[in-house]
């Protein structure tokens, strides 16, 4: 697997990491899920997305299952939800997070989108669990360039990351989000690369899969990480679709390529400057 340095963070990164949406809802498929995620770990996809949100816990218990015995080779992200996100309910989430999860430090814990709490009251939260160790960094989720804009005069330098919505066929960030990310070292991390299963697989998508002989889903994950300063995170149960994943990272997209996905898929108008699901 590929890595990546960027910006805030200090360590390297793969460039394609492993979500866990609709993972942990039923107890009869969390053993195969866990083991699906230690696939993908095998082949160095090592960075694991979860939420306290995601199967209400359900997830992050899967989660734990699959990083048992291996947590030094993961780095894990996990997210408060909006309505928890007060000062002490960041704390607690937190807290509840790490023991579904059986370890002791999450490394990246995000805002999963922009609620009600005053943003300075959960930042402060981030702070005091970053010094008690319980975080190594904080960031963000469905920010729009107001919100990202606030957190940096609320906690300048601090927030590492976006964790958007950002594929083929959503591509509002790139009017303006995506270069101020760039600069100021703000991590993208590009989420529903596959845009859940909705990826429209046009021409243009066809031909360029047939050029490189893989599938229009592994060029579709290729083209979310073609530029520096992004990773993605998709979601797979699936071994052979998790190897599928991990090996999009060497695909090296050409000029044409990218004219031809340009072409099928082009830029929306700026009224679109972050879409959510
Ligand atoms: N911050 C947020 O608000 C937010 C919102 C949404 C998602 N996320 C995170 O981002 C992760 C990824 O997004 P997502 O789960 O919404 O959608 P996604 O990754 O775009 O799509 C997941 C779907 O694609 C299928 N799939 C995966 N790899 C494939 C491949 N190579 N070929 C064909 N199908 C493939 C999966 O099925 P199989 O499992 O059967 O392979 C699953 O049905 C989530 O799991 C979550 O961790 C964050």
């Amino acid at each position: 697997m590929r890595l990546t340095s960027f910006g805030r963070i200090a360590e390297p990164l793969p460039l394609i990491g492993q979500g866990t949406w609709k993972m942990g809802e039923s107890k009869a498929s969390r053993a195969d899920e866990a083991a699906a995620l230690q696939r993908g770990l095998d082949y160095g996809m090592n960075l694991i997305d979860t939420a306290e949100m995601y199967a209400d816990g359900g997830a992050e218990e899967v989660v734990g299952e699959a990083i048992a015995g291996r947590r030094d080779e993961v780095f894990l992200v996990s997210k408060v939800l909006p309505d928890n996100a007060s000062r002490a309910g960041t704390v607690e989430a937190c807290e509840r997070s790490l023991k579904r999860m059986g370890t002791d430090t999450i490394d990246l814990y995000l805002l999963h989108w922009p609620g009600e709490h005053p943003l300075a009251d959960t930042i402060a939260a981030f702070q005091e669990l970053r010094e008690a160790g319980k975080i190594r960094y904080w960031g963000v989720s469905n920010f729009r360039m107001a919100d990202l804009h606030e957190c940096e005069r609320i906690a300048v330098g601090e927030n590492v990351t976006n964790q958007v919505l950002y594929n083929l066929q959503r591509r509002g960030i790139e009017h303006e989000m995506r270069d101020w990310c760039r600069q100021n070292g703000v991590m993208v991390m590009a989420y529903s690369p596959l845009d859940q299963l909705r990826l429209t697989h046009k021409q243009q998508l066809k031909e360029v899969a047939a050029r490189h002989k893989v599938t229009p889903e592994q060029i579709a994950l290729a083209w979310c990480i073609r530029r520096k300063g992004f990773i993605t995170i998709p979601k797979s149960g699936n071994h052979q679709r998790i190897k599928q994943n991990a090996a999009a990272v060497d695909i090296q997209l050409t000029e044409q390529d990218l004219g031809d996905l340009n072409k099928g898929y082009p830029l929306p108008d700026s009224s679109a400057e972050l879409e959510c699901l």
